[in-house]
């Protein structure tokens, strides 16, 4: 039996070594151990040997089984580490890693973000309103002709159920008098959507920032002070402002503003529209309303409408407005 036990070991401990791969020690495995293998086996011709043997061949099979037990999981490990570094290849460990990189605000919201600071300062309060507008609140509550080249498909993106993409954020004037009684003192910003040729300095969506006061006794000193102090807390006090006569169907008198400053290359650039708000706007609100409230006779007020990708442009040197939605990093990241 003895030289059985030492056999069995033998054959047992060459064979693993021997294996090339998991699926054979597995078949060695069963071989020993399983139910009929042969470690049963001899467990079984170890209650025919006379008494006096026993002990001794049952340590002698207890050191069998532990000791291919040992072989056969070191051999198993050793596939697996073969295998993971299969898998690893030739990866280089010792290579520098990707470095991560990092985000900036974009230029046009940095502007908006001072801007935004600028209007609460004065008391005005920050409304929304919907990139997608009825016809009614983008021209005809804003006293704009049926004729008016703004409305024509040519210039305007129109939905197939008659609603558009705002062209200006003035909806959001309408939409603030339809839902709030006055005073009113809000701005809002957002994208607005015109049908250009895109180029150098003309994008199909573009932002601007709106404002809006509306209270008793408004009057055209309120609204160039208004003006005068955002343009010179944004670029210094040396800025020169500009008020230049000019249409708007929703104003009257309606003014384009010019602004010089040093930070904007010490040259005119035309900025913003604004006016003291038409009575006919007034009136289109209040019959939609139902109310008095904003009643000509009652109340006064101005607006002002700030483009602002032409003044981000001026602020940081840009010279194509493309750039500004092309999403390159490399453009991006010098304005962190
Ligand atoms: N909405 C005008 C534009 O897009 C700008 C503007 C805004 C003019 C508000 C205004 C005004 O008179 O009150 O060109």
């Amino acid at each position: 039996m003895r030289a059985r036990i030492e056999r069995i070991q033998k054959e047992a401990l060459e064979e693993i070594a021997a294996a090339e791969n998991v699926s054979t020690l597995n078949e060695i495995r069963t071989r020993v151990f399983g139910r009929s293998g042969s470690f049963v086996l001899l467990n079984r011709l170890l209650k025919e040997v006379p008494k006096d043997e026993r002990p001794y061949l049952g340590r002698l099979l207890g050191d069998l089984r532990r000791v291919i037990s040992t072989s056969l999981e070191k051999r198993e490990s050793f596939f697996e580490k073969e295998r993971d570094r299969a898998l690893i290849g030739d990866l280089d460990l010792t290579l520098p890693g990707t470095a991560l990189e990092y985000g900036a605000a974009h230029p046009i919201t940095c502007l908006l973000d001072r801007t935004i600071a600028i209007c609460r300062r004065m008391g005005f309060s920050c409304t929304m309103g919907p990139d997608i507008e009825t016809e009614w609140h983008c021209f005809d509550a804003l006293n704009t002709p049926n004729d008016h080249p703004a409305r024509d498909e040519k210039n305007t993106f129109y939905l197939q159920d008659g609603r558009l993409l705002r062209t200006h954020t003035s909806t959001i004037q309408i939409r603030t008098m339809e839902h709030q009684f006055p005073p009113i003192r809000m701005f809002s910003s957002g994208a607005a959507y015109r049908r250009d040729e895109i180029d150098a300095t003309h994008l199909i969506q573009f932002h601007q920032l709106e404002g809006l006061y509306i209270s008793k006794d408004v009057g055209l000193a309120d609204l160039k002070g208004t003006i005068v102090f955002f343009f010179r807390e944004l670029f210094g006090w040396e800025t020169e402002i500009r008020f230049r006569p000019h249409f708007f169907p929703f104003t009257v008198p309606s003014y384009e503003i010019d602004v010089r400053a040093t930070m904007l290359g010490n040259r005119w650039l035309e900025l913003a529209g604004c006016g003291m708000i038409d009575s006919a706007v007034f009136e289109a609100v209040s019959t939609k309303r139902r109310d008095q409230a904003y009643s000509p006779e009652v109340v006064s007020g101005f607006a002002f409408g700030i483009g602002l990708e032409r003044l981000t442009m001026a602020l940081n040197g840009i010279t194509d407005i493309r750039t500004l939605t092309e999403n390159n990093i490399q453009f991006l990241s010098q304005f962190h």
